[in-house]
């Protein structure tokens, strides 16, 4: 309720300029996609240059009436302007054009607001929003500084704009304590996915990447599996089972923009020390975007920022569908390991390749191991065949089967404190966790590998 946002094809009037004051060079291409992602209709584009910006309008007076004239020629509704404004060039700017003029930090905060699917995000947004409106509070909303009547609406003698403040005061308090909720379980969860070894694979990239694409291309591909241990976990991690690895976590992350309003890397702060935790990121960038080396420094920029930097890093370059003669393909480094692969999360197409990529990095951690099942576990072995954890097999003369496995160490542990098997004898190592069993030490059978 408190939020000004473009309504969808909502006629907007773009507002660039150039700072001379400013190093940096905004594209106003990019700002054109960022209001058609917020879902505001650009029908035109002002720009200009200016030495610094004016402290009452940010632009001159000739500009103002440019922007009025374009304004009223296009019946437009909204003004954006890429840039900061202070709370009183807005208000000057609404009172002039006499329509709602929305800054770069508004705009993003909406494209924010609509992006965010965790819980927690949608809170950090909120969070972000309503410091971003009680700022513009704080200088006076003049048009609401008046007193109003109204049983239960508000205590006596308070003029509208204390209520306000009040209630954005409540409201971000509320969010604060919800905040302190939700961090303590993902911590809680982040721990548990520690101790059981899953590894987490976390997609980053820039806004329109391509990211969810992905993501929903990823674990719709694998077998997802309810879990209990993410039940009241942010949505955005999913378990998925890459084919001759095992389990994963898939974590999808809020989108990078150029620019971000400090505010909001400070409000995203938690969500992107996820991304730190992970065991490999995998950058999405678009390739069919010219602009996709620049987005792709902005992004290492901020993962420097977060200390994420050092995580091994997968590259994906997507939407090869949209580049003329490019195919899927994968690049190594000179130690042989990927570090790039095309593929199109909208085709599928590289899908595979990925899905390769991902595993033969995360396979640094997988164990070899030998175990005996008996006859009856029959349905275990198709499992263990099924996840292709199984590389040589033998029976003995009683009918067991003598296995050799190479899998991930944590699904080694989950089978061996579920099932009822052996490992095999030379093997096992002296000390094991504790919920092994028992009579694995016990085994007198030969290893696999030796039978
Ligand atoms: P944010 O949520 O803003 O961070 O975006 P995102 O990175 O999650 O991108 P998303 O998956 O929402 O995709 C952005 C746009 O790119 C959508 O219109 C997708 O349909 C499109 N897209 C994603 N993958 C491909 C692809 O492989 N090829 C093509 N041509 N378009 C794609």
């Amino acid at each position: 309720m408190f939020f000004d946002r473009p309504d969808s094809g909502e006629n907007t009037i773009l507002v660039h300029l150039t700072i001379e004051s400013d190093t940096e060079r905004d594209d106003p291409s990019e700002f054109e996609e960022l209001a058609l992602s917020a879902g505001a209709k650009p029908v035109a584009l002002i720009t200009g240059t200016r030495r610094q910006p004016s402290p009452s309008y940010f632009v001159g007076s000739g500009k103002l009436e440019e922007i009025a004239a374009v304004l009223h020629a296009h019946k437009a509704e909204l003004v954006l302007f890429n840039h900061p404004l202070t709370p009183s060039q807005e208000r000057n700017l609404e009172k002039y054009l006499e329509c709602r003029v929305l800054d770069r930090t508004g705009l993003i905060l909406d494209i924010f607001a609509q992006r965010a699917r965790s819980h927690e995000g949608k809170l950090q947004v909120e969070l972000a929003q309503l410091q971003h409106l009680s700022s513009r509070l704080k200088r006076g909303w003049t048009h609401l500084d008046r007193q109003k009547g109204g049983i239960g609406m508000r205590g006596a003698g308070e003029t509208q704009l204390e209520l306000d403040q009040r209630m954005i005061r409540q409201r971000i308090k509320a969010i604060n304590k919800s905040l302190d909720k939700v961090r303590g379980q993902r911590d809680q969860g982040r721990r548990s996915r520690k101790r059981a070894e899953i590894p987490t694979v976390s997609l980053v990239g820039y806004t329109n990447a391509g990211k969810s694409t992905l993501f929903n291309r990823l674990t719709n591909a694998g077998t997802y599996a309810a879990d209990q241990l993410f039940a009241t976990l942010d949505s955005t991690l999913r378990r998925i089972d890459l084919p001759n690895f095992g389990q994963a976590i898939v974590a999808d992350t809020v989108g990078f923009i150029s620019h971000l309003p400090h505010g909001l890397v400070e409000a995203f702060r938690a969500t992107l020390e996820e991304t730190s935790s992970a065991n490999l990121l995998l950058h999405v960038i678009d390739g069919a975007n010219e602009a996709h080396e620049e987005f792709k420094a902005e992004v290492e920029s901020v993962l420097a920022e977060i200390g994420a930097d050092k995580v091994l890093r997968l590259e994906v370059i997507n939407k090869i569908d949209a580049i003329p003669g490019m195919a899927p393909r994968i690049q190594r480094n000179d130690a042989g390991k990927p570090i790039r692969v095309w593929i199109s999360a909208h085709s599928g197409a590289g899908i595979e390749l990925l899905n390769n990529a991902i595993t033969e990095l995360l396979a640094d951690g997988l164990v070899n191991e030998n175990v005996i099942l008996q006859p009856g576990q029959a349905k275990l072995r198709s499992q263990l065949y099924e996840n292709n954890f199984v590389t040589a097999e033998t029976m003995d003369e009683e009918g067991r089967y003598l296995i050799d496995l190479r899998l991930p160490r944590a699904e080694l542990e989950r089978l061996l404190a579920q099932e009822t098997i052996q490992l095999g004898e030379q093997v096992r190592p002296a000390e094991g966790p504790k919920s092994w069993p028992e009579k694995a030490t016990e085994s007198s059978l030969p290893a696999a590998n030796s039978a």
